[in-house]
């Protein structure tokens, strides 16, 4: 399936991840981009809803007769809308409602009114810690955060959807995203912008444990195009598919690195307690990727932090005036 002429619903579109793939696809298709903007931001669709192409809906996915409403005459759904890990350490229910329920209710709309794909955008927080590197799809699914337990009720709900009424349903696992747009505000600020902010302040990044624990971090934009590419791949219906970078890095080098970038290797990080839950180790084989579509990452880690600290650099973003709070849990 060719995503070229088609009418496309994309959930959590002023969110970070699903603002890049809305961009993608805003040319040659018909866009509905719904979010309840709780977290989403309505700059990062400032662009986009120029668009006579594109249209804006505020609406919660749980909201199941809006959801029906908005899936009439629906070609595609691409499923991002989520409750975030860090939310879901000091309210865990926010994930089981948004993650695990709200995805029942986008799959009960979109299998009313015959949507001929959809696309379940995943995590690799459903793997837990890695027993066996590199990672690939058949890792075992022990998810260490009720939000990782929450995005894999998820995929078990689409793919039953699968099973069970044939709805052409796709599961893309995505490793740890950065880039520009990443959320940098307040609790919900990602560790990448963090590290930006508290640098360009001239402030020691704060690390979260040791810092020895490892990512796959992946460019926003080979994320985007990987999601589009899987949601294209009729071979993945009824499947899952990694979508990362195929590169480990530990976050105490991504503070080195930055610190480099930034010009501060002045500023030696300051360590924090661990987050609770935080997950040791992330390296993904995304081998299934490269033979299902072709899929190639072609940002380098080096050069994705280089693009990511000149985005808050030209926006004067600073760390904001009330910091990023306290953990909350
Ligand atoms: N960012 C990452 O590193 C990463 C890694 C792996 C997987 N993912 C997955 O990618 C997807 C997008 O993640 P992101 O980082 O862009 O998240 P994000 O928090 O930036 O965006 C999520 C969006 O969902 C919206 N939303 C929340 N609850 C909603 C509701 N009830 N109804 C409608 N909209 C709602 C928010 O307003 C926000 O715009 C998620 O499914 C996430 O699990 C993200």
């Amino acid at each position: 399936m060719k995503l070229s002429g088609k009418r496309v619903l994309v959930t959590g579109a002023a969110g970070f991840i699903g603002s890049h793939v809305s961009d993608r696809l805003a040319d040659g298709n018909e866009l509905l981009l719904v979010d309840d903007f709780s977290t989403g931001a309505r700059e990062n669709l400032e662009a986009i809803s120029a668009l006579a192409n594109v249209r804006v809906e505020e609406a919660d996915i749980r909201d199941r007769e809006r959801m029906l409403a908005l899936c009439e005459g629906i070609d595609v759904v691409l499923h991002l809308a989520v409750s975030c890990l860090r939310t879901s350490l000091g309210a865990p229910e926010s994930s089981h409602d948004v993650n695990a329920g709200g995805t029942l209710s986008v799959c009960l709309a979109a299998r009313e009114r015959e949507v001929e794909r959809f696309v379940y955008v995943s995590s690799s927080e459903v793997y837990g810690s890695a027993e066996t590197v590199p990672m690939s799809e058949s890792h075992p699914c022990r998810p260490t955060t009720v939000y990782g337990a929450s995005k894999l009720a998820g995929e078990a709900y689409a793919l039953a959807f699968w099973r069970t009424y044939g709805m052409a349903v796709s599961v893309v696992r995505p490793f740890n995203t950065y880039g520009p747009r990443e959320p940098w505000r307040g609790a919900r600020a990602e560790v990448i912008p963090r590290f930006v902010l508290q640098l360009l302040a001239g402030q020691a990044p704060v690390i979260f444990g040791s810092g020895a624990q490892t990512r796959d971090f992946t460019f926003v934009e080979d994320t985007a195009s990987g999601i589009v590419a899987a949601a294209e791949c009729d071979a993945l219906v009824g499947d899952v598919v990694n979508v990362g970078c195929g590169r480990e890095a530990s976050v105490a080098f991504i503070a080195e690195r930055l610190a480099q970038i930034i010009g501060r290797e002045n500023l030696a990080p300051e360590y924090a307690a661990p987050r609770p839950g935080d997950v040791d180790r992330h390296y993904a084989d995304v081998g299934k990727a490269k033979t299902l579509f072709g899929y190639e990452p072609r940002t380098e880690l080096e050069a994705g932090l280089e693009r990511t600290v000149d985005w808050f650099r030209d926006r004067n973003i600073t760390v904001p005036a009330e910091g990023f709070g306290a953990p909350n849990w």
